[in-house]
């Protein structure tokens, strides 16, 4: 964990103008900063930055937050990532709380890792580009494939020479440890001397999503007869198979605009859709797809088409894996590449825009896809038809998420009609493929799958009866706290004392105003700035939405603000009394209609009494209100 003290360094030094600036060009339009907004296409600028504010929004998507959440959405780092990368950029030394041995020893080969990765690829693009043997055996061979000189560049490409140890002999002279030159696989050890792993072979480096080069694939030069086509990276402490996608890191940005991730199986397809143009592309490696893989894909986009090359191995790769992409919600879709090509030399034959009309003519839904092979396997045979709508109707129970259901009954529909069986008969059989599985579920996923539930609920605030109310009194809160009341009070401590007897509905709502309270307590001084970068995700986004909070969704109340500008009165006092107000008036509305309905259900003539007395004292408190809401008003 980093520590607290840093983070505060960190948010101090923290300028969004400058930040946002390193990814998106931007002009400056009054106080604000606007430009075409880098998460959705759009063809005149709506994302808005305040630097005052220190938050973004973009008005045509409604993407905002500030600039930890911008790295995080834009570079989908995580909040540890965004810190760090802040850190890097203003030259803060980043420190650690206590971490246990283990964690530290992890960190610590991985850090090496890292940078012996960092050396050997500017070893190897050297070798490449500027040595007589890199560019006889290896730039030739890249070149007569059709890679120019930038696309190389632009990945890093390299070559490692055939002599027995040139990399090993330059990374000892660099000092770097021998376990850790072992570990990253790119030398070996033969009779106790380290050798190269990678000898006379063209380098592919593999980026993690956030650009660091975690490992290699090294392809030999020409056809592979004798020795393997790619030597990969071993798995050590940063090079995790399971987790990588090849490309990610240069595709990002194109698959969060097109909202589709393309799929090919080798390095060589992913560079060559870049040189033509196609840039939201990444390789699996020709395995079937993990889990990890399949998150990493749904953190920019839920449209995942993969292109494969006719081949029956590849088809059959591609297809484990994919029930678990139905179940994550994703819109899984296949396109094969005809004739014995695959997508690397089918864009050089066929061009740029052949090459998508293809794709776009040729991709087929999965599901429908994978039933058209098993009705094509099945033939005339009964039972392996009666497999096969066994294994379709399997696949569609995977599609199970609330938010998925049109879906599935849309697939259901179709897929009956394909199978010529009657749809009544193929939902009973998907339904009790789900019901089995359900069964099968631990307490614990069930658990899960509930809390889930309430927490989509309580997020969609605009089903929150009080949300303005509540939400009004935090931006007071966040906005004037640490100003005076009067002689004998801040704002914050009036506003904690007018609230004793009320309680926020909202959970979240009230989690930040107890965060403010508890600063303020000890003694700091709680603003929207502050509170902006808190460590709590829920809280971050709560002070966002706050602060833009007037702007956004109460016109009428701005129309009160204004009213009392033009009137010359102090704006922050009368704001704070107001939404005091509004609020208690809010909550003493509820208790009163909560009174009505004891009262009526009450048949016991003491309590009718007693409920009586509370509906007087609360028709006072509500008259007193209304009455100063309309001086306010008024005067
Ligand atoms: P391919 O054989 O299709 O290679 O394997 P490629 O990437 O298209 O390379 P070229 O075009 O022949 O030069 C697809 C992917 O499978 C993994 C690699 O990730 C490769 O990119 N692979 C293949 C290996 O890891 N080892 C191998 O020996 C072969
Ligand atoms: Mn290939």
């Amino acid at each position: 964990m980093i520590s607290p003290q840093t983070i505060e360094q960190i948010t101090n030094r923290i300028d969004i103008i400058d930040v946002v600036s390193e990814f998106v060009k931007l002009k400056k339009r009054g106080a604000n900063y606007l430009e075409l907004c880098p998460f959705h296409n759009e063809k005149t600028p709506s994302f808005t930055v305040s630097p005052s504010k220190e938050i973004y929004k973009c008005f045509g998507c409604g993407k905002s937050g500030n600039t930890i959440t911008f790295l995080m959405e834009h570079e989908k780092y995580s909040y540890a990532e965004a810190l760090k990368w802040l850190a890097q950029r203003y030259n803060i030394e980043i420190q650690e709380t206590e971490v246990s041995d283990e964690t530290r020893i992890v960190q610590q080969a991985a850090e090496s890792l890292h940078a012996v990765n960092n050396f050997a690829q500017k070893f190897f693009t050297e070798q490449l580009l500027h040595t007589e043997e890199g560019q006889s055996n290896a730039l030739t061979y890249l070149e007569e494939r059709g890679y120019n000189i930038t696309t190389i560049e632009k990945f890093q490409l390299g070559y490692n020479p055939q002599i027995k140890n040139v990399f090993a002999t330059a990374a000892i002279k660099q000092q770097f440890n021998h376990d850790i030159l072992l570990k990253s696989g790119l030398v070996v050890n033969r009779n106790d001397e380290l050798i190269d792993n990678y000898r006379g072979r063209i380098i592919f480096p593999i980026h993690n999503t956030t650009g660091k080069i975690i490992g290699f694939g090294a392809r030999i030069i020409g056809s592979a007869d004798k020795a393997p086509k790619y030597i990969n990276t071993p798995e050590n402490e940063i090079y995790i198979k399971s987790k990588i996608l090849y490309g990610a890191y240069f595709a990002r940005h194109a698959i969060d605009k097109s909202n589709e991730c393309l799929l090919v199986e080798g390095y060589t397809d992913v560079i060559s859709l870049h040189q033509a143009g196609i840039e939201n592309v990444v390789a699996s490696g020709g395995t079937s797809l993990t889990a990890d893989q399949l998150r990493i894909i749904k953190k920019y986009t839920n449209n995942l088409t993969i292109i494969y090359d006719g081949d029956a191995a590849g088809i059959k790769a591609a297809m484990r894996g994919l029930d678990m992409a139905l179940e994550e919600g994703l819109n899984v879709k296949l396109v094969l590449i005809p004739d014995k090509e695959d997508p690397d030399s089918y864009v050089k034959k066929v061009g740029t825009s052949s090459f998508k009309k293809f794709i776009d003519e040729n991709k087929k839904d999965f599901i429908l896809f994978q039933l058209e092979i098993l009705l094509k396997e099945a033939g005339n045979d009964i039972t392996k038809k009666s497999d096969a709508v066994n294994q379709i109707a399997e696949s569609l129970s995977r599609i199970n998420k609330a938010e998925d259901f049109t879906r599935r009954q849309a697939y259901t529909h179709e897929c009956a009609a394909i199978l010529k069986i009657d749809e009544d008969g193929l939902i009973n059989l998907v339904n009790k493929y789900i019901s089995e599985r359900a069964n099968k579920d631990d307490k614990q996923q069930h658990d899960k799958i509930e809390t889930n539930n309430t927490e989509t609920v309580k997020d969609n605030l605009f089903f929150h009866p009080d949300e303005a109310q509540e939400k009004n009194v935090l931006r007071v809160l966040l906005e004037y706290g640490v100003n005076k009341w009067n002689n004998k009070q801040t704002i914050a401590e009036h506003i904690f004392e007018e609230l004793q007897q009320f309680r926020f509905d909202d959970t979240d709502m009230e989690k930040l105003f107890e965060t403010y309270r508890k600063q303020y307590e000890e003694g700091l001084n709680p603003s929207a700035k502050t509170l902006l970068y808190h460590e709590d995700e829920k809280i971050r986004s709560l002070v966002v939405n706050v602060t833009l909070f007037p702007f956004e969704l109460s016109q009428r109340w701005d129309e009160v603000l204004e009213n009392i500008q033009v009137l010359n009165v102090d704006n922050s006092m009368r704001d704070v009394t107001m939404s005091l107000n509004y609020f208690k008036l809010r909550k003493i509305k509820k208790m009163f209609e909560q009174n009505q309905h004891d009262l009526q259900q009450s048949k016991n003539w003491n309590e009718m009494l007693q409920l009586m007395e509370i509906h007087k004292h609360l028709k006072g408190i509500e008259m007193e209100i209304t009455q100063q809401l309309g001086t306010v008003i008024m005067k």
